[in-house]
């Protein structure tokens, strides 16, 4: 299921802040030398994420799943020039496209890769940020948050993306879908915290945007 229509989308895109060059250049690339480019951010919800963030004035921003690094580019392109973005990713195959393009972009001073599994990644953090944007392995979402929960201040953000799953989330024949399962409990789970506040968006595949009361 398409959450929101081609053509919507495409308008969209053409009445919001035009794309920097150097991420355009990231999509194509992305586009030609990778097995799933679908997974980068669509323009306007990285941007979206960037504006979020520079609103907030956060200075530490986390990225769970950095892909080709397009929308932790984008976040730094649109916030101050103090606040610098942790991006992690497991896959080691993306490690030099990550840091090419994060030196293409100049923001080698701003941007710092994790390689590694994010659940121990975070488990060893020693800082602590105040947005967080969720878009790795959907099984271990809950996972994120609740590690999230332990450590983040009151009045942060977290954004998780994918929080509508192509629509499979409204499925309940879906007892082998591991990955479904697990956005709909992530869901479920936040919807009910009561130590935050959640606002669910029917941006691209769906945002969850969680401020901690
Ligand atoms: C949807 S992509 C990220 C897209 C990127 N945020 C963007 O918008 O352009 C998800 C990324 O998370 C990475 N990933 C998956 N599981 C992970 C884990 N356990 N730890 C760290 N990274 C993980 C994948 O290799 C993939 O590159």
């Amino acid at each position: 299921m398409k959450i929101v229509e081609e053509n919507i989308d495409e308008y969209s895109q053409n009445h919001s802040l035009r794309e920097s060059d150097v991420l355009k250049d990231i999509r194509r690339k992305t586009y030609l030398e990778t097995v799933y480019p679908r997974m980068l951010s669509g323009q306007p919800q990285a941007y979206f994420l960037g504006m979020l963030a520079n609103i907030k004035k956060s200075k530490i921003i986390l990225e769970i799943g950095t892909f080709t690094a397009y929308s932790a580019i984008a976040m730094a392109e649109m916030t101050d020039e103090s606040t610098i973005i942790h991006t992690i990713e497991n896959n080691v195959e993306f490690e030099d496209t990550i840091n090419k393009n994060i030196e293409n972009a100049g923001f080698t001073n701003r941007i710092i890769l994790h390689i590694g599994d994010a659940l121990q990644i975070l488990e060893n953090l020693n800082f602590v940020p105040d947005f967080v944007f969720i878009d790795a392995d959907k099984q271990n979402y809950l996972n994120y948050f609740k590690m999230l929960l332990k450590i983040m201040k009151k009045d942060s953000f977290i954004v998780a993306d994918n929080v509508l799953w192509s629509g499979k989330v409204l499925s309940n024949k879906i007892k082998y879908d591991k990955e479904t399962l697990a956005i709909q409990d992530f869901n479920e789970f936040v919807n009910n915290d009561m130590r935050v506040v959640n606002l669910m968006l029917p941006i691209r595949d769906g945002l969850m945007l969680i401020h901690i009361k």
